[in-house]
């Protein structure tokens, strides 16, 4: 890890730029981030922090300042694509949180971009950072499972409502992404119904049902509108099942031995009890973090780059779609 040679600038310290201020202290020296925010209030809570980061309030700041080589845009998401598109212009390699864009033409602007300049384009898709994401996608690779058949996941609870987008983009980009991450391929048909109840024209709650190649299939529930927290992923295969409940203090991953077998004709089913699969401890910001440094010291494709990216945008793109058919 040569962390010394990265020079970073976080821009937007708000509800969750902060985080990433904090992760970066943990890497980094505190005299090599620069914290970029138009509000004195964003910034003076940075300071209280600590008070050897480096804080400006003008892009100008960030774009002409020659040691800066690495740039996490952590600004609400109607502004990353003109934020990106002026760090990627001045040389710097850029993380962008999720989502990228707000619209796939402008993630592809980027995209090529970061192709030309031969900088890094990475985005805030922090759940394939998070170790047990890691644990099923390797297991599902050395077949625990089986074949895999289905996937689906549940991200809900109270708030936090946003105004500027609506539940799907809130909340599914990260369950997209670790579909697309676990079956490792792009999604044949996507269909998406949702419901409006609170604000004009945002959903509060939305089902996408995706279709993938080889019969696997998945869906997506989300909802700021529900009573609980409630984050579970279940990966459903021919031998077995994972249910990953993030939410929950301890046995947050097990495996079932469950389903449903042919017997001389006949389908038998097969009921097992439970094991808890352990994986390793890990702050998924940090890995997160890490694995953009890495890529900019060691030269490496990071794994959510901006192709990724762009994957989960036409999926959120065509599920905006179909919202709208109904
Ligand atoms: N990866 C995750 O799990 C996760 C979780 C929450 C939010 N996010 C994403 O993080 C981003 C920020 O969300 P948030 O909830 O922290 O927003 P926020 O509104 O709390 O904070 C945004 C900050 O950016 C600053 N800002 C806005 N425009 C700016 C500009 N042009 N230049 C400099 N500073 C500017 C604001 O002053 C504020 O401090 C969004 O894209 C959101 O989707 C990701």
């Amino acid at each position: 890890m040569n962390n010394e040679k990265i020079k970073l600038a976080i821009i937007g310290a708000g509800r969750w730029g902060f985080n990433h201020v904090r992760t970066a202290l943990g890497i980094l020296a505190p005299e090599n981030i620069t914290i970029c925010d138009s509000s004195d209030a964003s910034l003076a809570r940075v300071k209280e922090l600590n008070e050897k980061i480096n804080l400006v309030k003008d892009l100008s700041d960030v774009l002409g300042n020659q040691e800066i080589n690495a740039v996490i845009i952590a600004t609400p998401a109607e502004t990353h694509y003109d934020i990106a598109k002026k760090t990627l212009n001045a040389g710097k390699n850029t993380f962008v949180e999720k989502p990228i864009t707000l619209k796939s033409s402008d993630a592809e602007e980027l995209l090529q971009l970061s192709i030309e300049k031969e900088l890094k384009l990475m985005v805030g898709h922090i759940l394939l950072y998070h170790p047990a994401i890691l644990k099923i996608k390797q297991e599902v690779e050395n077949k625990k499972i089986g074949k895999l058949q289905y996937i689906y996941s549940n991200r809900l609870n109270l708030g936090a409502l946003r105004s500027e987008e609506n539940i799907l983009w809130s909340f599914a980009p990260h369950d997209i992404s670790i579909i697309q991450y676990i079956t490792g391929a792009n999604p044949v048909d996507v269909k998406s119904h949702g419901a409006t109840f609170l604000q004009h024209d945002i959903e509060d709650t939305t089902l996408t049902y995706l279709t993938y190649p080889d019969n696997v299939h998945a869906h997506i529930y989300v909802s700021w509108l529900h009573p609980f927290k409630e984050q579970r992923m279940i990966v459903i295969g021919d031998v077995g099942m994972f249910v990953f409940e993030d939410t929950l203090k301890t046995e947050k991953l097990k495996f079932y031995p469950k389903g449903f077998k042919k017997v001389n004709g006949a389908f038998e089913k097969f009921d097992g009890d439970y094991e808890v699969v352990d994986f390793e401890p890990g702050q998924p910001l940090m890995s997160e973090q890490q694995h953009f440094f890495d890529a900019i010291n060691n030269n490496t494709k990071p794994v959510t780059d901006g192709q990724h990216a762009l994957d989960v945008l036409r999926i959120l793109e065509k599920a905006q779609e179909g919202l709208k058919q109904v």
